[in-house]
């Protein structure tokens, strides 16, 4: 799928449910969000088949499961085994907060599941429950090793850094990831939030990130061609082979080289995560169109992305779907 930029969307990522059993506190409110009813979601089988025509027709590569959090998805083990099946076989991914991970980490090994990445913005529990809103710091510990221990490796571990409640721990998360392999990438705090809360005042930038990791390590930048169309920027700590990647979709705006297309839980087509239109597919599928049309609403829909940057500037937009309901 190419649009109007000419860049191909190789990498798609499908959201599997909008709910999530944290509250993190850049993400929703306390209360949570009215869900979406669960008539509007995809069944197994129409996530299966989008998966297959986006393979099959679309071009797509690379095939990322997220949320809310897909872990809460009781069809998880069967989707990721029923696309691993697919020819030609995609690879697959999932992006989790890790709670319950412990517990399925071999079975969606088995299943087919590559990689993982898995959230985590502290290490300490009375941080993780003002940050997260829940007690659940030791599960996603756990979770994480389950993880490496499964062979979902080499394991991504994304951070957001808050001002005043987490930022001093970066050089600390980053110890610890690098003892246990675990690739960290902090990523800048954009305006997803469902409370629409976030300022730009209170967002830590990447060269704020950088400055902080650099009283403790040695970064030297990764040969930019080793980036391809992957969100973060990498560093070499202490001279390698350690890294740890950035994520500056608000201050460096990666749009150019973009790869993705998403599908979100409801089956709608977003072409960018700021996107403020989508398509609708579950529409097409439940109204009986055959695969080709569906592609080629797909394909439509890829067509009109846009440029994309200026999520800095005044005029940006936040779109009226939370990340949680389109899954990062
Ligand atoms: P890898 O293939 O492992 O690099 O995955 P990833 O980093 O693309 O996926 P992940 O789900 O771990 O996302 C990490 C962060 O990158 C999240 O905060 C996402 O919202 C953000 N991200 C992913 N795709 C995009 C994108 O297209 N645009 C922007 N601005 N941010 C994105
Ligand atoms: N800005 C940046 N990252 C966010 N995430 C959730 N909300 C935001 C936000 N507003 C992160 C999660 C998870 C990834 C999918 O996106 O922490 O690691
Ligand atoms: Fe859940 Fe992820 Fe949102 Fe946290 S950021 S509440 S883990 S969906």
């Amino acid at each position: 799928m190419i649009d109007t930029y000419g860049r191909v969307a190789t990498d798609l990522r499908v959201s599997l449910t909008d709910k999530c059993n944290l509250r993190c506190t850049y993400c929703m409110p306390a209360e949570g969000l009215p869900w979406l009813p669960k008539d509007e979601l995809l069944s197994d089988d129409e996530v299966v088949r989008l998966v297959r025509l986006a393979v099959q027709r679309l071009g797509v590569r690379e095939v990322r499961f997220t949320g809310g959090e897909p872990l809460l998805r009781p069809g998880l083990p069967g989707i990721v085994e029923r696309v691993a099946a697919l020819d030609p076989r995609p690879e697959i991914s999932l992006t989790t907060n890790g709670i319950g991970l412990a517990r399925t980490a071999p079975a969606l090994r088995a299943a087919g599941l590559d990689r993982i990445n898995v959230s985590l913005d502290t290490l300490r529990p009375e941080v993780f429950r003002r940050l997260a809103r829940r007690d659940r710091l030791a599960d996603v510990v756990a979770g994480l090793a389950a993880a490496e221990a499964a062979g979902l490796g080499p394991v991504k571990v994304n951070a957001v850094l808050m001002r005043g409640v987490n930022e001093a721990e970066a050089p600390e998360l980053l110890e610890w990831c690098l003892e246990r392999g675990y690739e960290l990438r902090f990523i800048e705090q954009m305006p997803l939030d469902a409370q629409h809360g976030w300022t730009r005042r209170d967002m830590i930038t990447a060269q704020e990130i950088l400055g902080l990791l650099g009283e403790r390590f040695r970064l030297t930048p990764e040969e930019p061609e080793e980036r391809g169309a992957a969100p973060a920027e990498r560093w070499l700590v202490d001279g390698g082979p350690a890294r740890v990647g950035v994520i500056a979709s608000v201050t460096r705006p990666f749009c150019r080289a973009c790869d993705r297309t998403r599908l979100t839980a409801d089956g709608q087509v977003r072409n960018c995560l700021f996107a403020t239109e989508e398509t609708d597919l579950r529409g097409a599928l439940r109204g009986g169109a055959p695969d080709e049309d569906v592609a080629e609403l797909w394909r439509k829909a890829m067509w009109g992305k846009r440029a994309g940057g200026g999520l800095d500037d005044p005029s940006f937009l936040q779109p009226s779907r939370p990340m949680s309901a389109i899954g990062g």
